[in-house]
């Protein structure tokens, strides 16, 4: 392999995304969840992408951590493929900061736009964007494989809006109709669910990547103290499956 893609992923937009770029581009695939903890990351090949959800206009706090202890090869291509349902936000400049502090710099940044998981969307958008994923994904490829690149330093972006440390800001719970399964300390990425006296607790350390939010079988967690999306529709993609979630710890 020549190339490494590393993606995060809570509910499979970026895991599809990722496979599809992977599969094209004949890259390795790895979960940056597995990466969680090593104290050292070090990539093998000269071409590397991150596929990863865009958590308002951020990189995901997991990605970001990830980067941080992240070993490159001398003068690395250096992509991202951000999925989104609005607006990449600041994720390329961000990123293109913590490169540098690895010796790097962002080569090129791409996105998909694909169904929202966090605010409620008009579902025929939605649909549109699940529909046109792999067309859109497709052709990106030309671009990475030609080794386009573009000057981050000077890309005017949305001033950053980070979520400066996981915490539970958005007063995630698990209400009464909690049955402690654990399917929810099975797909969060951050081990930061336990199931205590048959009931599951969300602690602080949390993503807010909503993945318990989702998975859920008994629609018993609160994904925000927000009453107007509380409630929002459970979202995954529907090629992928709760132990393909999980599975990004191993
Ligand atoms: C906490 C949170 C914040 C989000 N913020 C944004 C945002 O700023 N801009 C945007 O376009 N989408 C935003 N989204 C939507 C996700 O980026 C989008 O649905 C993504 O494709 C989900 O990827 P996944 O299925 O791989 O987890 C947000 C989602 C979550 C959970």
């Amino acid at each position: 392999m020549s190339m490494t893609i590393f993606y995060f992923s809570a509910t499979g937009n970026s895991l599809t995304t990722a496979e599809l770029l992977a599969k094209e581009l004949e890259a390795e695939l790895i979960p940056a969840a597995s990466t969680k903890h090593l104290s050292k990351v070090t990539v093998t090949t000269d071409a590397v992408g991150f596929v990863f959800p865009v958590y308002y206009g951020d990189m995901p706090y997991p990605v970001r951590e990830m980067i941080a202890k992240t070993v490159f090869q001398p003068d690395s291509y250096v992509f991202i493929c951000t999925t989104q349902r609005g607006h990449a936000g600041a994720a390329a400049k961000r990123m293109d900061q913590l490169l540098r502090t690895r010796g790097q710099k962002l080569s090129l940044s791409v996105g998909v736009m694909m169904p929202g998981n966090s605010f409620i969307n008009e579902p025929e958008v939605d649909a549109k964007y699940l529909a046109e994923q792999e067309t859109t994904v497709k052709a990106l490829i030309p671009r990475i494989v030609n080794r386009e690149t573009e000057d981050h330093t000077t890309t005017e972006l949305l001033p950053l809006m980070p979520v400066a440390s996981p915490n539970n800001f958005r007063g995630i719970t698990a209400d009464e109709k909690c049955v402690g399964c654990g399917i929810c300390t099975k797909v969060c990425p951050m081990e930061n669910i336990v199931i205590r006296d048959g009931h599951a607790v969300i602690e602080d350390d949390c993503s807010t990547c909503l993945a318990c939010f989702h998975w859920c079988p008994t629609e018993a967690i609160w994904m925000s103290r927000q009453e107007n999306i509380a409630r929002r529709s459970k979202y995954h993609h529907p090629a992928v499956t709760m132990e393909k979630i999980a599975d990004q710890k191993k």
